[in-house]
């Protein structure tokens, strides 16, 4: 957690995209402030937060950019998606559909972002594992399948949050 008086080596712009109510805001509340709220209110129009961190000893600024998976609050794509170097795509594992429309998610990606662009596939909530609908194995092959780096996460219990932002982090650097 570095402080804003530090000097920035680098700013790495990535953005969070999934369905509505995967955890996309969590995930990003958990990374950059530590906090979870469990009634978390819908993004309406892009958020963003930063957090700085230290990589191979430079000082890297992360800008993490949130919208609304919700078509009807969804912020202007293209411009949402200029200059980002990484990307999450965020499903629920305890919905189905969600998993499901990962490749549409993943299709939008690729006609607006930078084809060099570092994406992962992230599944949130497997502190709900009693209510899991996607098997691990499925969103692996998958991953593997479209080149992507896969990680399970839980906002809530804060697995893997940090982990799957340092492996888009340091694989950009
Ligand atoms: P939109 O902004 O509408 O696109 O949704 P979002 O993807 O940002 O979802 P959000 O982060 O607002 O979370 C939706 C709901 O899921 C909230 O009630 C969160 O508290 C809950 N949630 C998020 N992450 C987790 C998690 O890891 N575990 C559990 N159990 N609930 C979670
Ligand atoms: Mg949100």
């Amino acid at each position: 957690y570095g402080d804003a008086s530090q000097k920035i080596d680098y700013v790495f712009k990535v953005v969070l995209i999934g369905d509505s109510a995967v955890g996309k805001s969590q995930i990003l509340a958990r990374f950059a402030r530590n906090e979870f709220s469990l009634d978390s209110k819908a993004t309406i129009g892009v958020e963003f937060q930063t957090r700085t961190l230290l990589i191979d000893h430079k000082s890297v600024k992360a800008q993490i950019w949130d919208t609304a998976g919700q078509e009807r609050y969804r912020a202007v794509t293209s411009a949402y998606y200029r200059g980002a170097v990484g990307a999450m795509l965020v499903y629920d594992i305890t919905k189905r559909q969600t998993f499901d429309h990962i490749p549409r998610w993943l299709e939008e990606l690729r006609s607006h972002a930078d084809k060099n662009i570092v994406i992962i596939l992230i599944g949130n909530k497997t502190d709900l594992e009693d209510q899991r609908a996607v098997p691990t194995e499925d969103a692996k092959e998958f991953a593997q399948k479209e080149g992507l780096f896969f990680l399970e996460t839980s906002a809530l219990q804060a697995t893997n949050v940090e982990n799957a932002f340092m492996t888009v982090l340091t694989e950009i650097f």
